[in-house]
Parts: structure tokens; sequence; C-alpha cells
């Protein structure tokens, strides 16, 4: 097992990354306030690994209220995060009794943003099993539900007290899913890592085929680089922690322009990325041959890498309900080379317009 610290003033916590960590009662148990917790899962993970879960925490003396909700991302609303109230209330859970998310990222948002209000704030843990929650949505704090017309609009930031990440959870998810988590391992390399970079060029097969160690070794590089953009930034206040958001001002325009659920929320990055960097090509900083790079790294991941079409004023009017958006206007994490990106709400039309019919796809 590795651990990776996630260094916060008074509220460090650790995510620990490894196999059959599911059976480790001991690990969640040795952080909770009361031996009381409420398992919250979803329709496809619970049947896999909840009864799993739940008998090794009883074992460690902690007694567990399942709550399992519908799968998929058109399900992170206020109507299922008001049934996980409600079984919270049924069954009497209190100040000390901790909400573990089991399950991918839709899981880990919803549970998190329970957590942080139930209550007015009870403790909370992650057990990501899908690639992208290990890698990415499971680690600092972020957490949200989507509004019809904007994703993620309404949450809060609110830190988990550990983060138990069991790769043996990997063996049952869909490669499409591996795909989308893929998309934010490359994330991490685009925005600040290039020899991480370099090395997904050559790993980028093994870690398709779910090959152990590349994948301990992406999981490990990854969560580290979120660590550090966390530890730096928590609150997304001194500009560090927007950069994470490479491609989602795209890709949340995309999955909300589909409808929630249509594109995987990896997928909608990964061609979000790919319209970023014609953005920053089109504005004269990226090279065309990085923009080939970028491109053919996240082919290589299957992954999508030209975005539906729905014409720019449609795209603007999608990205204009954005978090980042300050003072009305659309702002973007844009690269100035792989491994370097910046925030700006600098962007021409003209350049849009140029990504996006260069990356429009009929979908
Ligand atoms: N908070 C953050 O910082 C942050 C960062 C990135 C993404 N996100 C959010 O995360 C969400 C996407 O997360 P996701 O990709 O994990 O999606 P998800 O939670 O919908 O999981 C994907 C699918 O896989 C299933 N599944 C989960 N684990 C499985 C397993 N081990 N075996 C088989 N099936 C499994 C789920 O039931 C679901 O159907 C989006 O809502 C996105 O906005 C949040
Ligand atoms: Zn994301």
């Amino acid at each position: 097992m590795q651990t990776v610290e996630v260094a916060l003033t008074g509220r460090s916590y650790p995510i620990y990354i490894g196999d059959q960590l599911l059976e480790r009662g001991d690990l969640v148990a040795h952080h909770l306030p009361q031996k009381r917790a409420a398992l919250i899962s979803d329709t496809t993970v619970a049947p896999l690994y909840l009864e799993k879960v739940a008998h090794a925490l009883n074992a460690s003396g902690v007694a567990v209220t399942p709550v399992v909700i519908p799968a998929g991302e058109q399900h992170k609303n206020w109507h299922t995060l008001n049934a996980v109230f409600d079984a919270l209330i049924l069954n009497r859970c209190e100040r000390k009794s901790t909400l573990i998310a089991l399950g991918g990222g839709v899981i880990g948002d919803l549970t998190g943003f329970a957590a942080a209000s139930y209550l007015r704030g009870v403790p909370f843990i992650q057990i990501p099993t899908t690639l992208l929650a290990q890698v990415d949505s499971s680690v600092g704090g972020k957490t949200a539900i989507n509004h019809p017309r904007g994703k993620n609009m309404i949450g809060a930031f609110y830190q988990p007290l550990a983060v138990i990440a069991d790769m043996n959870t990997l063996n049952t998810l869909p490669g499409r899913e591996i795909s989308a988590g893929l998309a934010e391992i490359i994330k991490y390399g685009l925005i600040r890592d290039v020899p991480f970079f370099k090395w997904l060029e050559d790993n980028i097969e093994a870690l398709v085929a779910r090959d152990s160690t590349a994948l301990a070794y992406a999981i490990q590089r990854s969560c580290e680089n979120k660590a550090e953009v966390v530890a730096a930034d928590e609150r997304e206040e001194l500009g560090e922690r927007a950069l994470l958001n490479l491609g989602h001002t795209f890709g949340h325009a995309i999955e909300t322009g589909l409808g929630y659920g249509t594109w995987l929320h990896g997928e909608a990055v990964a061609a979000g990325m790919v319209i970023a960097a014609r953005v920053s090509q089109a504005m004269g900083m990226l090279k065309s041959a990085d923009v080939a790079r970028i491109t053919t790294l996240l082919e290589r991941a299957g992954l999508p890498v030209a975005a539906p079409d729905f014409g720019l004023d449609r795209y603007m009017e999608l990205m204009g309900i954005d978090k980042k958006v300050e003072g009305g206007k659309i702002r973007f994490i844009l690269l100035r080379a792989i491994g370097s990106a910046f925030l700006t709400a600098d962007v021409s039309a003209a350049a849009l317009n140029t990504a996006l019919a260069g990356s429009a796809a009929n979908v």
C-alpha cells in the first residue's frame, strides 16, 4: 500500500492506494469519531462491493447503514440528495456518524455535499471505485450536485477524513470508464507535469490494458499532483487550483448540452482539452505539433477528440453558466506549452470559432 498525504493545516488526510483495501475495515474505523457510519453507494456498485465493505466495517466494530441511490450522472441532483437525507434522518444518523462514499465521482461528490450540509456537517470518507474517482474526484474536497442548466453548480468545499483507493475495484470497471479516468490523468501531465506526460506517452497502452504496475504509478502520480495543487490553493482563490479545470469549461458545456450521462465526464473533458489546445494554438501560443501530440495521446487512451457541433452561440450560452465566470466574463484554462497552463478571460471569439470549428464532429 502507498500513502499520499493531502497537507492542509489542521485537516491533513491520507490517500491510501493499494490492493484489497476494501477488506481493511481497520483503515476506515481508525478515522471514525463514532463507530457508526452510513455507507452510500449506487445501484451498480452496491451489488459488487457494498457487502464486502459493510462486513469489513462490522468486523472492526462499526455499525453500518447502507444507502443505495440510482447510478449515473443524471442522478447527481437535488432529488437524489434528498433521498440520502431521508435515509440519514430515518436512521437517526448523528453529528458524529460518518458518511462513507463507496462508488465513482457521482457518489463521492453527492455524498460529500450531503456530509457538508447534513446537521451542518458530519465526518466523511471516500472509497472511490472508478479510475476517475481514484485519481481526481475523491481528493481535494470539491463536492457538488448538478443543476439542470449547469454542472456542479451547487456544492461546498468539504474535505474527507481519508481516501481509500482499492485498485482491485478497477477490475469490474467497463473499458469506457477506464478511458474516462485516463482523461483526468493526462490532464495532470498537460497542466504541470511534463515527465508524467512523457511517461503517459510511453505507457498509455499498458494503462488501457489495466497493467497493475502502470496503473499504480499513474494513480499515485495523479494523487501527488492533485494533493500539491489542493495544498497550495484549497478553495481555488489563487488561480492554481483553477488550472485543474483544463478542458472543463468546454467539457461541462458538452455534458450539459447533450444531457447529463450522454457523454461520460472524462470523455467530455478529453474533447474539451482538445478544444483548449486548439484555442491556445489559434492564439499563437501552442505549437501545432503539441496539439497533435495531445490529440494522439487522448485517442490512444480511447477517448473522443472531436466535440459535438453545437455552434459557437450555444457553446457560449452553455459556458456562461460556469463557476469560473467572473464579472460576467467566461474564464478559460489555456496552454502555453505541454506542462504549462494558465487562466485567462482574454480569448477572442475568432479563436474560439476556429478551435470549435476545427474540432467539431456531428454527434
Ligand atoms: N470533486 C471533484 O474534484 C471532481 C473531479 C473530477 C470529476 N468529478 C465528478 O465526478 C463525476 C464522474 O465520476 P465517475 O467517472 O467516477 O462517474 P460515476 O460515479 O458515474 O461512475 C461511472 C459508472 O461506473 C459505475 N461504477 C463505479 N465503480 C465501478 C466498479 N468498480 N465496477 C463497475 N462499475 C462501477 C458507476 O455505477 C457508474 O455507472 C462527475 O460528476 C464529475 O463532475 C468531480
Ligand atoms: Zn473533471
